[in-house]
Order: structure tokens, then C-alpha cells, then sequence
């Protein structure tokens, strides 16, 4: 992968906010070519203030969900961090994504590293998922519940439910590092 950066690939970031990754990536490898996307106005507003100069990186306004067809088999990598529990269709998210990708393309995303169930995730750090427990239902579950039939997924959904989820749609899906998130990278 580094030796193809440094040639040149192309590369979108999905739920970009203030695109951080993409400046990083656009910076240190300047053959490659970059989109940043965001459902959101506002954060992509965010993102052009980040990515000022770099001409290398282009912003769309773009619902992963639905991207337009001229991106269909468009991009070499995907990165996507923490996103997914937030969205209301995970699963039209990942179709999505995965639609844009060239064939052998891939998709980086993380998300927070907890378990599907409470119990485990009390045993292993109570005071953090805790916490986790308590911002998600201020914000990640209501963005995730935003339509009467949202996943409801939020911020605690779990590291084995994405992993299923993601073994639904890619060839290959490899846990790649773990801190307070879990890194997913996945083949198509
Ligand atoms: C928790 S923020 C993460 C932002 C950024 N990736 C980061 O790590 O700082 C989630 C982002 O996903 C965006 N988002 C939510 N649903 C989306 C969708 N369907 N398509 C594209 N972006 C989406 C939100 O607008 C928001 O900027």
C-alpha cells in the first residue's frame, strides 16, 4: 500500500468532518489525488478550511449512501473513521462504499472499539464505555434513529457487529490495530 501511495492512487474519504486524514495523506503523498466527503455542508466547510492549498484534494457534499454513479469503481482506497454507528442505513452505507471502490479496492474504517453487549463491555473498562454509553444516547443514537426505521446502532454497537456486517459485503476483512477504536481493513 505505501508503495502505491507514494505512486499515486485515488483515495475518498467518507464522513470526512474536518478531513484531518485527508490533509495528512494529500501532504505526504502528493502524486495521489483525493475526495473528501461529508453528508454535511457545514463539515465540509470544515474540511476546505483543513485542506486550503492542496491541490490534490477535491470536496463534495456526498451521502456515502448514495453516491452519484460517476464515482461507481472509482477509488483504489476508502477510509472512513467513526461514521458507521452514527448513520440510520449501515448496511446502504457499506454497499455504498463498496460500489465506489475499484475491484481489489479497499476500505479503511474504524469505529469505537467496544463489544455488542453491555456486560462485556462493563467488565473490560466500565468508566470509559461508561462515558461512551452516555454521549451516544445525547447524539450518536438519535443521528442513527433520525428515520423511524434508523439502525439505532450508537456509539456502543460493537466491534463483532461490524465486523459481520462488513464480512456481508467484502471479500476480505482484517482487524489491522486496535486502541479506544478498532481499525477494519477490507478488500473488495
Ligand atoms: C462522528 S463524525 C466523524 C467525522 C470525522 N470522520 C472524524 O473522525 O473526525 C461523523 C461524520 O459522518 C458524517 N456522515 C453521517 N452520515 C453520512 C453519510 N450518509 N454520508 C456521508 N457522511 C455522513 C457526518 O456529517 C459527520 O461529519
Amino acid at each position: 500500500m505505501y508503495k502505491d501511495l507514494k505512486k499515486g492512487i485515488s483515495v475518498v474519504e467518507v464522513g470526512c468532518g474536518a478531513a484531518i486524514p485527508t490533509k495528512t495523506l494529500a501532504t505526504r503523498y502528493p502524486q495521489c489525488k483525493l475526495l473528501a466527503t461529508d453528508i454535511c455542508a457545514d463539515n465540509l466547510e470544515r474540511a476546505k478550511t483543513t485542506c486550503q492549498g492542496l491541490e490534490n484534494v477535491e470536496l463534495r457534499v456526498m451521502d456515502a449512501c448514495n453516491a452519484s454513479s460517476d464515482l461507481n469503481e472509482k477509488f483504489d482506497l476508502a477510509m472512513m473513521f467513526d461514521v458507521y454507528h452514527d448513520v440510520p442505513y449501515p448496511d446502504k452505507l457499506i454497499a455504498g462504499i463498496h460500489r465506489i471502490l475499484k475491484p481489489g479496492g479497499m476500505l479503511l474504517m474504524n469505529d469505537i472499539g467496544a463489544h455488542e453487549s453491555i456486560t462485556a463491555n462493563k467488565e473490560e473498562n466500565a468508566a470509559m464505555f461508561g462515558m461512551y454509553y452516555t454521549i451516544s444516547s445525547l447524539y450518536c443514537m438519535p443521528t442513527s434513529y433520525k428515520y423511524p426505521d434508523g439502525a439505532g446502532i450508537g456509539a456502543c454497537g460493537g466491534m463483532e457487529l461490524y465486523e459481520r456486517k462488513l464480512k456481508d459485503v467484502f471479500t476480505d476483512v482484517r482487524k489491522v490495530a486496535k486502541d479506544i477504536g478498532l481499525f477494519f481493513l477490507c478488500t473488495k
